[in-house]
Parts: structure tokens; sequence; C-alpha cells
């Protein structure tokens, strides 16, 4: 029986979680994602391929491998018809492998139209979010007015609930000429598709226990990073979901003792989409050097990723809060090029050196962080697979970031393809 490994992003996201989804998925049966939505940008890469994955679980690209959405996720059912229409032009079919949890709530077009109101209004202080709706469909879902899955295959129930929407959010509503505030549309939209949905409604919850009795192997795809939390990361620049372990309990319905390992991706500098407190950021050459070679644009937006130094302080955070114990440590080969190399090990705020993360977002602004210099190892690493060819500066670096958050080095990731990866 294989192990259940929960695969989680230990900075703001874009570690490079799809990539080592797609890695670890060859030995899993099933892949379930917990939490987010359409935010999500998982790349993969395979046969020569690039895939990028918005809401299906990244595991769906290899052939008979069984995929879930659990009911911690807010799913865009247009979006999800869009995602499916293009991996079919792929070669790839989701039919009777991909499956929805009834209780999961939907993102519908209004709660995007809300999102880029509500941004605007927010003017200098706006979060930055993607713009898909992420943040009002889970306001619907914590209010008890959201749309569920399994309300697209009650005509009259979806109508009285559409019809609340429309008194709920009056003031939204009321005088809008935008499309994506017409319920009747949403309504006629959402019968349409209605049928197109139907086979893939399931209880999540239930059927993993039936796997894992079963023998099989669960693989459970993290979305968005520790840092982007709502409870623990860097709010109120969060998104609005648990992107930690905790979120995949509650978004799957299931216990503690099902999950065998966590692994913390771990991208080998820092980068972070959108507004919010990023201590390591460089604005220099060298910030501008990570994001040219680490193509660092977004996945789903395409916005630039500010870029930066890695941040042991946050890191030291995201591990504690997820149990992580095994590291797949991402994009080693940006660095290829660089002279001097710097971790950033504590950081200094009113003249005090600490090593946790402030979760006082006023403190979180005005920390100056403390730098341990690192000498570069200025040759190439792409596409290496072997521990022991590493130039040993590099090797040092791995071991120095393992040593100093008591966790195994399982990965190391050296391009975007499946080949190019050290399994340790
Ligand atoms: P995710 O959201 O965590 O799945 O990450 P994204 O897919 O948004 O961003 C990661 C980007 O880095 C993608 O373009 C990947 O193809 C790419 N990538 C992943 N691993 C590596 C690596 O080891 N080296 C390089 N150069 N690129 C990588
Ligand atoms: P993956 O899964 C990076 C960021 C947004 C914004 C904040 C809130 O690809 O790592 P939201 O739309 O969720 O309300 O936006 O969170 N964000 C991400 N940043 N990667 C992601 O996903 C993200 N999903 C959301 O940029 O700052
Ligand atoms: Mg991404």
């Amino acid at each position: 029986m294989g192990k259940n490994i929960i695969v989680i992003g230990c900075q703001w996201g874009d570690e490079g979680k799809g990539k080592i989804v797609d890695l670890l998925a060859e030995r899993a049966d099933i892949i379930a994602r917990f939490q987010g939505g359409a935010n999500a940008g998982h790349t993969i890469i395979a046969a020569g391929k690039k895939f990028i994955l918005h809401l299906v679980p990244s595991g769906i690209i290899h052939q008979g491998k069984y995929c879930y959405i659990g009911n911690g996720v807010v799913l865009d059912p247009f979006g999800l018809i869009e995602e499916m229409e293009f991996l079919k032009n792929e070669g790839i079919s989701c039919a009777g492998r991909l499956f929805i949890s009834s209780a999961t709530n939907l993102v519908l077009p209004y709660h995007k139209l809300i999102d880029g109101i509500e941004e605007k209004k927010r003017s200098g202080s706006s979060i930055g979010t993607t713009l898909r709706g992420i943040g009002p469909a889970y306001k619907d879902k914590v209010d008890r007015c959201g749309i569920r899955f399994c309300d697209l295959f009650n005509q009259q129930r979806l109508q009285e609930k559409l019809e609340l929407q429309k008194k709920l959010k009056a003031e939204y509503f009321d005088k809008s000429d935008d499309i994506r505030a017409n319920i009747e549309i949403v309504y006629r939209d959402l019968m349409k598709i209605s049928p197109i949905m139907k086979p893939l409604i399931a209880d999540v919850s239930y059927e993993l226990e039936k796997h894992k009795k079963e023998g099989k192997s669960i693989l459970f795809e993290g979305a968005q990073g520790a840092m982007l939390d709502i409870d623990l990361g860097t709010y109120p620049f969060t998104t609005s979901s648990n992107t930690t372990v905790g979120g995949a309990l509650t978004g799957l319905g299931i216990g503690p003792k099902m999950i065998d390992e966590v692994v913390g991706v771990v991208k080998a500098y820092t980068t972070r989409v959108g507004s919010g407190p990023f201590p390591t950021e460089l604005t220099n050459e060298i910030g501008r050097q990570l994001q040219t070679i680490g193509g660092e644009f977004g996945a789903t937006t395409g916005r630039p990723r500010r870029t930066g130094w890695l941040d042991m302080v946050t890191l030291r955070h995201a591990c504690r809060i997820n149990g992580v114990e095994k590291l797949a440590i991402t994009k080693l080969d940006v660095l290829d090029d660089i002279d001097k190399i710097n971790i950033c090990n504590a950081y200094r705020l009113n003249g005090q050196l600490i090593e946790q993360a402030p979760l006082d977002l006023g403190d979180l602004w005005n920390v100056e962080p403390v730098y341990m210099e690192f000498d570069g190892w200025k040759s190439s690493t792409t596409g290496m697979t072997k521990f022991g060819d590493l130039p040993a500066n590099a090797r040092k670096y791995l071991d120095y970031i393992a040593h100093e958050l008591g966790a195994e080095i399982s990965l190391v990731s050296t391009g975007p393809g499946r080949q190019e990866t050290i399994v340790v």
C-alpha cells in the first residue's frame, strides 16, 4: 500500500506544486484538491507539452488516475468546462475519473464582478487578487447563502437561492448593466451545463475512505501557499481559504490519520504576486534576473511576480503550521548564474533579532531581513538528476535549508520538466 502524501506550498504560491504533484502522481491512485479555486495556476510539462491547470487536479495528466475536488474548493463550473475541453483537445479525458463533492460551493459570474468592485473600493490598500471571484464566493459560503454543486440538480432550489442572491446583493446588482449581475442569465447558463455536470457529483469524503480501505494511495494537492493562508498567512494580503494541512481535513472530510507524509514545496528563492509585505524582496538587478531566468510571470493572470531571496523566517512558520517533514526544493537552476546568494535567517525589528514570523502585519511591514551570504556555484545544474552531481556550493545551500527547517529533502527540481528532478 502506497503512502498518502500531501503537497503544500510553503511560500506565497507558485512554488512549483504542479510539477511536484505531477511527479508524485505516478505512484498514487487518486489525486485530490481541497481548497482554493481557479485562482491557482499549476504548470505541468509532460511529453513536451505545457499544461496550466486551475481547478482540475494535476494528477489528471496521468491516464488512469482518479481525481477529486473536495468541498473546501470554490468551483467555477464554467471555468471547469473550459478546462475539461482544453484537456480533451490535448487527448486527456476527464470522463469517469473526475469527481466533485456535492457540498462544493460555486464561484458564479457575479462573484467575479464583486471581486473587481471590491478591489477598486480598497484602492490604495487593494489585495491584488486574481479577480477570479474567490473571496466573494468564500464569503457567501461562510454567510450560508452560497450555491453548492448539488444545487445544480434541483431546479427549484437553485432558482430560490438565486432569487435570494438578488436581494442580498442588491447594492451590486441593481442599476448594474454588467451581464454578470444578471441572475436570469446565470440561472439559464447553469441549467444549460447541469447535465454535463451531473456525472461528476460524488460524496468525496465517503469515496476517499473507501479507496483507502481498498489499499489505494491518495495524493493531496494544495493550492496557493502557507503565507497566503487566511488565518496564519500575511492577513489581509492572503487568499480566502486555509492553504495548510488543516484545510485538507475540512476541505475533503478526512481524518488526520489519512495523511502519512507532508511534503512542503519550497522555491529556492521567493516570489509573490499581488500586494502585501515581502521582507526579502529585491527590486534591483538581481531581482529582475530572478524574474527573467525563472520566468516569474503569473500562470493565471500573467502578472509579473515580485522576487526576492529565500526567507527562513517565513519558511520556519510555514513548516510548523503544516508539520512539514519532507522538502521538495524547486527552481534551483534559476540560481546557477548568481555570484553571491543570500538567505534571510532572522529579522531585525525595533533593534531586536527575531526568528519567528510576526503575525501582526504592522510588524511584518517594518522588519529588516538579516542575511547570511552563500557563494554561488556559477555552473549549470539544469536537468541534473543526481544529488552527488550538484556543485558543492549548491549542496551546501540545500543542506543549510534542510538543517534549518528540521526537514529532509526528498526532491530537488532542476528544471520544469518531469525528468529534470533529483529524487533524494
Ligand atoms: P504552482 O502554482 O506552485 O504549481 O507553480 P506555477 O506553475 O505557478 O509556477 C512554477 C513555474 O516554474 C512554472 O512555470 C513551472 O513550469 C516552472 N518550474 C517548476 N519547477 C521548475 C524548476 O525546477 N526549474 C525551472 N527553471 N522552472 C521550474
Ligand atoms: P497557486 O496555486 C500565487 C494571491 C493573489 C493575491 C492573493 C488573493 O498557483 O500557487 P485571490 O484571488 O485568491 O483572492 O487573491 O492571493 N494568489 C496567488 N498567488 N499563486 C497562487 O496560486 C495564488 N492564488 C492566489 O495574487 O495576492
Ligand atoms: Mg501557480
